[in-house]
């Protein structure tokens, strides 16, 4: 598949089939990670490959901001959380860079499982202490997403449904809208 096609019909994943993600499909996601551009280089990102059934579920029941808005992730096989050490990259014009390096690089390892048909939904609203509590993250890195990685289900169920809905995901603004061509 082409990239643009790839990028079309990619969409975040709320359901998930308890299959497991070959390990060589592991390492290129990993892998696609890797290789992200980077502040200086420095390549600030730390990732944290859970595969433990029951660290999985401990996160699924704990890391949401409200109630359990985070349970769909329990049947995913992996869970990511990706981190970053800010100490490894930039703050310019009031911008911290640790959380473009670490978008860039966690958006081509959700590329690359599109590709194989491996689903993931960025989840930005977590208790980051308590997510570093059950993985015993060190204090001074910083937890920018985690995400399952898995294979769609059948059907992709009522909260995925609702979620999807409540977002608007299917919607994006046209280029009009977001463009501007020479000036603002
Ligand atoms: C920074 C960021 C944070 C997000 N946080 C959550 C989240 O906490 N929970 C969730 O279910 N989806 C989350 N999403 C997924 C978005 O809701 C989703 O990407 C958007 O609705 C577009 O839908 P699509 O990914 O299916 O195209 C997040 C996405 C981004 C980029």
């Amino acid at each position: 598949m082409k990239l643009l096609e790839l990028i079309q019909n990619r969409n975040s994943i709320r359901k998930y089939d308890s299959k497991e993600i070959g390990e060589q499909d592991l390492q290129d996601i990993l892998e696609a990670g890797r290789l992200a551009p980077s502040w200086q280089n420095k390549q600030c990102w730390q990732y944290v490959v859970v595969q433990d059934k029951e660290l999985i579920r401990n996160l699924a029941l704990k890391s949401g901001m409200i109630s359990k808005t985070n349970f769909f992730i329990k049947d995913a096989p992996v869970v990511i959380v990706a981190c970053a050490d800010p100490d490894k990259s930039g703050h310019m014009n009031g911008n911290d860079y640790y959380l473009v390096d670490v978008g860039i690089s966690f958006q081509q390892m959700m590329l690359v499982a599109a590709e194989k048909g491996i689903g993931t939904c960025w989840l930005g609203a977590f208790n980051e202490k308590k997510v570093k509590k059950i993985l015993n993250i060190p204090e001074k890195i910083k937890i920018v997403a985690l995400s399952p990685f898995g294979y769609p289900a059948q059907k992709q169920g009522i909260y995925a449904k609702a979620v999807k809905m409540f977002a608007g995901s299917k919607k994006r603004k046209p280029l009009a809208e977001i463009v501007h061509y020479d000036k603002w």
